[in-house]
């Protein structure tokens, strides 16, 4: 997939993925990492999440990576913050309020970004990905985080026949598969939310199942 596939969706304004709302799965399970109230938490192709406030709601300090910049510009701008803006040649930074987004590619991220990073928000990413990128992607991530890193994952599955994506289907045994070389994988809860997103059911999807997964690095 693309860069500019991403960034056009943004500058047309296509974000059906954004939540106003936080996600139920992050409410309810999120306290099961018990991470410390100041800890780092990356939270990768961020799109313009709020769930990220959240996260900062809880006491922890906030990393995102987004490609777009009118994803960024968002975020700060939807929420009330002036963010504070720098370069270093590979990210543009934005930050306020603990809350700092790299804005550029995953993919140039290294292990001294994430250094000092305590657990992973990984909400949309995998599914945002196709089948050929979400191996890279895995890899990638878990190569330049801290060992033992816990990674809350949420993803989704329908019959991929029934729809193109993205949101691509991401099957567990996929997720398994992913991550097993690298990582103790949970499946943690799954439902269907089809009935919840209508547009969806609106492009011939017959089910969809949210999944969350607890994955920890090795
Ligand atoms: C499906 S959206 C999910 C956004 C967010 N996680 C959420 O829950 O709303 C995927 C996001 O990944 C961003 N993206 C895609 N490829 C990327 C890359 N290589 N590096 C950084 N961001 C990327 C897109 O611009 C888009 O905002």
């Amino acid at each position: 997939m693309k860069k500019e596939f991403w960034l056009e969706r943004w500058n047309r304004g296509e974000t059906g993925f954004h939540q106003d709302e936080i996600n139920p799965y992050l409410c309810q399970h999120w306290q099961t990492l018990h991470l410390a109230q100041n800890s780092l938490v990356f939270v990768p192709l961020c799109g313009k999440s709020r769930d990220m406030l959240w996260l900062r709601e809880q006491g922890h300090r906030i990393l995102g990576v987004e490609l777009s910049q009118v994803a960024v510009q968002a975020f700060f701008k939807e929420n009330g913050y002036s963010p504070h803006r720098a370069s270093n040649g590979r990210f543009d930074h934005c930050e306020a309020n603990g809350i700092r987004i790299l804005c550029g590619d995953f993919f140039d991220l290294n292990k001294e970004d994430l250094a000092n990073v305590g657990a992973v928000y990984d909400r949309a990413s995998l599914i945002a990905l196709p089948p050929e990128m979400r191996e890279r992607y895995a890899r990638h991530l878990v190569d330049i985080l801290p060992s033992a890193t816990q990674i809350l994952l949420v993803t989704f599955d329908y019959p991929q026949a029934e729809m193109q994506g993205p949101p691509f289907s991401v099957t567990d045994s996929e997720v398994e598969r992913l991550y097993s070389g690298y990582a103790e994988v949970r499946l943690v809860e799954q439902q269907d939310v089809l009935a919840k997103n209508p547009r969806f059911r609106e492009r011939g999807l017959s089910s969809l199942q949210e999944s969350l997964f607890l994955l920890t690095t090795r």
